[in-house]
């Protein structure tokens, strides 16, 4: 199977584990942790060398696939998108991204996204994508309903994050609908 995916401005690809300093180094603020479920705050140095080692493994057993988001004008990872979940009776993947936040606003996210989608179609047949945003992520919520992701429902009060707790927005995209918007 194809691992490589390029865009105009980005490459998605598997993680490398000399990928742990730049996971590390954008990761690492609390303005990316701040609206995920998963990525711990503060973050341990080890953190990302074993989220490397898992999703390898992840990919290898058909569970998970974790993509680098890397900038093709300056070959360095920004980001990462993966599809993890992976159920694959009901063919059905939860889709989870971050950005470093000098890359924010530039429709980079928009595009990985768009990328990350046409593989769990095209390349792993799958019949939905799901996401999960908190609902004061503007950009988040945006870059989801742009991709042509249906607002399910709200979560009310189901994540403590930070001492709070948030709603959290649920959305999926059909396999039907995306083909329709790729005709
Ligand atoms: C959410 C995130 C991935 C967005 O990435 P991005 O590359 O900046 O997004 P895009 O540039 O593709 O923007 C998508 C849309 O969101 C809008 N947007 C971006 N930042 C926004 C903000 N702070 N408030 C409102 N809208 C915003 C953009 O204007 C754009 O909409 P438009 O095309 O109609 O103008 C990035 O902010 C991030 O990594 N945040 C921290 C981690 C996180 O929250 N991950 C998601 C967990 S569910």
């Amino acid at each position: 199977m194809e691992k490589v995916l390029a865009g105009s401005e980005i490459l998605l690809r598997p993680l490398r584990p000399s990928d742990a300093i730049d996971i590390y180094l954008n990761v690492r603020h609390r303005a990316i942790s701040r609206y995920t479920e998963n990525i711990p705050y503060p973050y341990p140095r080890k953190a990302a060398e074993k989220f490397i080692a898992k999703s390898a493994l992840a990919w290898k057993k058909k569970e998970g696939y974790a993509f680098a988001i890397v900038s093709r004008k300056k070959a360095e990872l920004i980001g990462l998108i993966s599809l993890n979940k992976v159920d694959w009776k009901a063919r059905r993947a939860t889709i989870g991204y971050w950005l470093g936040k000098k890359h924010w606003g530039k429709g980079i996210m928009s595009a990985a996204v768009r990328m990350a989608l046409q593989f769990a179609f095209a390349k792993l047949r799958l019949n939905k994508v799901e996401a999960t945003a908190f609902e004061e992520n503007r950009a988040s919520n945006r870059v989801l309903q742009k991709a042509g992701f249906s607002h399910e429902g709200t979560v009310r009060q189901h994540i403590l994050r930070f001492g709070r707790l948030h709603n959290i927005n649920q959305y999926g995209l059909l396999r039907q609908e995306h083909s329709k918007r790729h005709k």
